[in-house]
């Protein structure tokens, strides 16, 4: 063998040497994730998880922030997991692949699909506590429930609308995902407030994706095919900014009125300049903090109410000083 042959030899060997160690070591921690999470547990009494719908959505992230709050307050490790973006499958395995590990507690949005009731059911076999958070659903066996009351949230905008409008109304509607269980209750609560009122017909309904993009190209495709919408709701936390845009887009001198949901910054600063009209007040941060207190309780056999609601609220433009809401306990 030349000696160039045998040293491209050692090179290769050197080379196939590396890639195995590499890929023994990746794929053996990927292998051991759910061991490691629950030697982590040692530490701590309880190891809770919050699957989220979209784990980098500003809104989960306030969701996150009142659980670790209140999680560090207690000894508790609290595990933060959901998809990039939404994704009703994922969330479904990710739920499953939880119970598998058997940690002490979970919180999930209650999901519109026969197989979460199952799961939900093979948690309680294997002694897992479940409560639903910002999404419910009451016909699983979940143990409770924390979030805003849906049904009424929706009622809520719909009467604000009402009580800020004169003459003929068509509107249009921007939700997160007609599937989803809290936008659907969002929906139907603002159907029923505007449907007793004449003047104001629903014209069409459009979905987002719960991304700001999304609302902006449904809210582009509602104006050009219904000229006559001069009122827009949005029913999740990022259609407000997306409408806006999708206004901006299509004719910024011809604005409907704008109602929103939930109060992120964005938010907030386009109510300021009167964009947006009025949103309507979630407390995400609060139903993180009471989610975990109670599933604490739980822990400790004290009876807790099944539904715990979070106040709502709407906020205007006088609600509004310097950039932050007014309003009584909006420290999210
Ligand atoms: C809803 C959440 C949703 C979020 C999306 C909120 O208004 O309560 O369910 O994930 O909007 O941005």
């Amino acid at each position: 063998m030349t000696t160039g042959r045998r040293y491209f030899l050692y090179v290769f060997g050197g080379v196939l040497f590396l890639v195995c160690l590499f890929l023994t070591v990746h794929y053996g921690r990927e292998t051991f994730y759910l061991e490691g999470q629950i030697n982590n547990k040692k530490d701590y009494d309880y190891h809770f998880v919050l699957i989220t719908e979209e784990v980098g959505n500003d809104y989960w992230r306030l969701v996150e922030n009142g659980a670790r709050e209140q999680a560090a307050a207690n000894n508790v490790y609290l595990e933060y997991i959901g998809p990039e973006q939404a994704d009703l499958t994922e969330n479904l395995n990710t739920f499953e692949r939880m119970i598998a590990a058997k940690v002490d507690g979970i919180f999930i949005q209650g999901l519109p699909d026969k197989r979460f009731n199952h799961l939900v059911n093979k948690a309680k076999d294997h002694n897992i506590p479940v409560a639903t958070i910002d999404a419910d659903t009451p016909d699983s066996n979940r143990d409770f429930y924390v979030g805003t009351n849906n049904y009424q949230a929706g009622q809520l905008a719909g009467e604000t609308l009402i009580k800020n409008t004169s003459g003929t109304i068509n509107v249009g509607i921007v939700v997160g995902s007609k599937e989803s269980i809290n936008q659907q209750l969002r929906l139907q609560g603002l159907k029923d407030a505007i449907t007793s009122v004449e003047r104001i017909n629903l014209v069409s309904i459009d979905e987002s994706a719960i991304s700001e993009i999304g609302a902006a190209q449904a809210t582009y495709a509602l104006l050009k095919n219904n000229p006559e919408i001069n009122a827009l709701f949005g029913l999740s936390a990022l259609d407000g900014i997306g409408i806006v845009q999708g206004v901006e887009e299509m004719n910024p001198n011809k604005y409907p009125l704008i109602i929103a949901f939930d109060t992120l910054p964005e938010t907030i600063s386009l109510i300021e300049k009167e964009k947006i009209f009025a949103t309507v007040v979630q407390y995400p941060n609060q139903m993180g903090q009471q989610a975990v207190e109670l599933m604490l309780d739980l822990k400790k056999q004290q009876t807790i109410d099944e539904l715990n609601f979070t106040d709502t609220g709407v906020l205007l433009k006088n609600d509004i000083k310097d950039g932050e809401s007014l309003l009584i306990g909006d420290a999210n």
